[in-house]
């Protein structure tokens, strides 16, 4: 594929700055094709943790990037925007977690990676949509608490022996999408197998065939033998899987599920990130020891 002048651009700068660009699922195909790794939150994360780059841009949201800045206190980390928030992340605050845990002594706290690191400091653990039922069996305890993602918790509590409390968040992205708008997407392709992300609402995964992370999509689409496909998440990752398979058919069932802040970095952003070296995510020690920990004990569960 032929890069455009501003795509080679951000591959002469990255150069010039021996920097990585890690890319999410979601974001805009321009981006997505000139990242040097693409991938779901546990895979991004996983990179971050490895790579001998000096710089890392990330094209993600905030809590993408301060994940990579708990990782990797002694490298950049650049977010080419400061206003690339996540809905689902801003549902908990620390001092919420720390209130709602003071009624619940002993309960270890499973919190999503989709929050902020004064959250992940808060918890015992941290899961990723990729990881979460083997995560939440690796614990001793009967009873977990699961922060912020109620969908992510119901879907969790029905694979596992656990009793499963939860937060009342959500992404608000995932939440809208209903039962009706994919039974509709489903009589019109009635070929098309459905595959749901897990913030989506149980009724919703009700109707899947599969659930998966993002790049549990990925990877599904291309190893199956099926032609069609309905995908239950952000409609950014459908740029990839399009570019992937291109003898496949990819449908969204809805118009909303598109993350703003998903969608507001572009490519003069990076340039302009490398070029002035901003912004630069960094996370204050009290809060990244314990948030690293809950991040490294994710990290250290085998998956299924
Ligand atoms: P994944 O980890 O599956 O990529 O999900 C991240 C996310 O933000 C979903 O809304
Ligand atoms: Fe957050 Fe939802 Fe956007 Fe993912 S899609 S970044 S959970 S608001």
């Amino acid at each position: 594929m032929e890069f455009s002048e501003q795509q080679k651009e951000v591959r002469r700068w990255l150069e010039r700055r021996r920097g990585i660009l890690l890319a999410h699922n979601y974001q805009p195909g321009e981006i997505q094709d000139v990242a040097d790794f693409l991938g779901d939150s546990l895979a991004l994360s996983m990179t971050a943790a490895q790579t001998p780059a000096e710089v890392i841009v990330f094209c993600g949201v905030h809590f993408m990037a301060e994940t990579a800045a708990i990782l990797c206190p002694d490298k950049t980390v650049l977010l080419p925007r400061e206003d690339v928030g996540c809905y689902m992340a801003a549902t908990i605050t620390a001092a919420q977690l720390r209130a709602r845990k003071a009624e619940l002594p002993g309960v270890p706290v499973v919190t999503y990676v989709n929050s902020t690191a004064a959250v992940k400091a808060e918890s015992d653990i941290c899961c990723t949509s990729a990881n979460v039922v083997p995560v939440v069996n690796s614990l001793t305890s009967p009873r977990v608490l699961m922060v912020p993602d109620r969908n992510l918790a119901l879907y969790t509590a029905r694979r596992t022996s656990k009793e499963v409390l939860y937060w009342d968040g959500c992404c608000n992205v995932h939440d809208r999408l209903t039962p009706a708008e994919v039974k509709a997407c489903q009589a019109a392709h009635p070929e098309a197998m459905f595959i749901a992300h897990p913030e989506c609402r149980p009724e919703v995964l009700d109707l899947a065939q599969a659930i998966r992370s993002t790049s549990g999509m990925l990877q599904l689409v291309r190893e199956s033998t099926g032609r069609e496909f309905i995908i239950g998440t952000e409609m950014g990752i459908l740029h990839t899987l399009r570019k992937e398979n291109p003898d496949k058919l990819f449908y969204s069932p809805s118009s909303h599920l598109l993350c703003p802040d998903m969608k507001r970095i572009s490519l003069a952003d990076i340039i302009e990130a490398l070029k002035e070296n901003h912004y630069q995510i960094t996370v204050p020690e009290e809060i990244r020891r314990p948030a690293l920990l809950a991040v490294e004990r994710m990290l250290a569960v085998p998956r299924d």
